[in-house]
């Protein structure tokens, strides 16, 4: 009896536990972006639009509870049609671990608006149609704790299908690069982004040595003290020339600043 209790409750610790990817990801190569061991950033999803007949990647995501997805504001335009991929490694191939969702509800943070991006609040909520199976290749991340702010330096994971360098094609496997985070006092400073960055927002990478990787709404996965992974960032804008222009890091929606603005709307939607 007690033996299985246990198990049940190793079972529960295992599925609902966020941060723990069965697959560990590589975090031992300090180049520019790299192909992601296939599922070790289980809580990366696609978004992807309706063209046509066909869905088209857009926009990447972080499963952060067993029916919700963090997307950003700007990835949402109204009266498109968006489904959410789970559980995908490489585009080109059917791996038969991925998960298709449709979207139940949207909620794009009220104050987020496209046309005045630098007031952050580059944030939105996607309720899926019913929880996704949690296994080896699917699970969710952990949140922050509310107002946490990472030291300057501290290693931090973009993660996405996005383009490889500027301009570049999009790769059909799942990159990952090392995005050291930028400290607000000084990715604020005049000649870096100025007063565009909010408090609201982290900034990750920012010279050659970070890559060029990842894509809007999709995480900044850091590893906590107590070895779990947590998305502290949705990433939000880059600077338009270059990616990866020196003194220009990409800037995220800080997660641990609408923890409470989170918990509400998964409470009550
Ligand atoms: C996870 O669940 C999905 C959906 O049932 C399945 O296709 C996949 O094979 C499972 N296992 C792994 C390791 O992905």
């Amino acid at each position: 009896m007690l033996q299985i209790l246990i198990i049940l409750l190793f079972q529960t610790v295992f599925v609902f536990g966020c941060g723990t990817p069965a697959v560990k990801p590589d975090t031992n190569r300090i180049v520019n972006g790299v192909d992601a061991r296939p599922h070790s950033w289980p809580w990366q999803i696609s978004l992807q639009v309706k063209h046509g007949s066909r869905y088209h990647h857009t926009c990447g995501g972080t499963l952060i509870g067993p029916r919700w997805v963090l997307t950003a504001g700007h990835c949402i335009w109204p009266g498109d049609v968006y489904r959410v991929l789970i559980g995908e490694h490489d585009m080109s191939v059917g791996e038969g671990t991925e998960q298709i969702h449709e979207i139940l509800r949207i909620v794009v943070h009220p104050d987020w608006d496209i046309d005045h991006v630098a007031k952050g609040n580059d944030l939105t909520l996607l309720k899926l149609d019913k929880s996704p199976i949690m296994n080896d290749s699917v699970g969710v991340a952990c949140l922050p704790q509310a107002g946490e702010i990472l030291a300057h330096g501290t290693p931090c994971y973009i993660t996405g299908w996005g383009n490889l360098y500027t301009h570049g094609p999009m790769p059909d496997k799942l990159q990952q690069a090392l995005l050291p985070v930028v400290e607000y006092s000084e990715c604020s400073r005049s000649d870096w982004w100025g007063n565009v960055v909010k408090t609201t927002m982290v900034c990750a990478g920012g010279d050659i040595v970070s890559g060029c990787n990842g894509d809007s709404g999709g995480p900044l996965n850091c590893l906590g003290q107590d070895g779990r992974w947590y998305i502290q960032g949705v990433t939000s804008f880059v600077s338009s020339s270059i990616c990866n222009e020196v003194k220009k890091p990409t800037v995220f929606t800080r997660t641990s600043a609408f923890t409470e603005w989170i918990s509400e709307v998964m409470l009550h939607y």
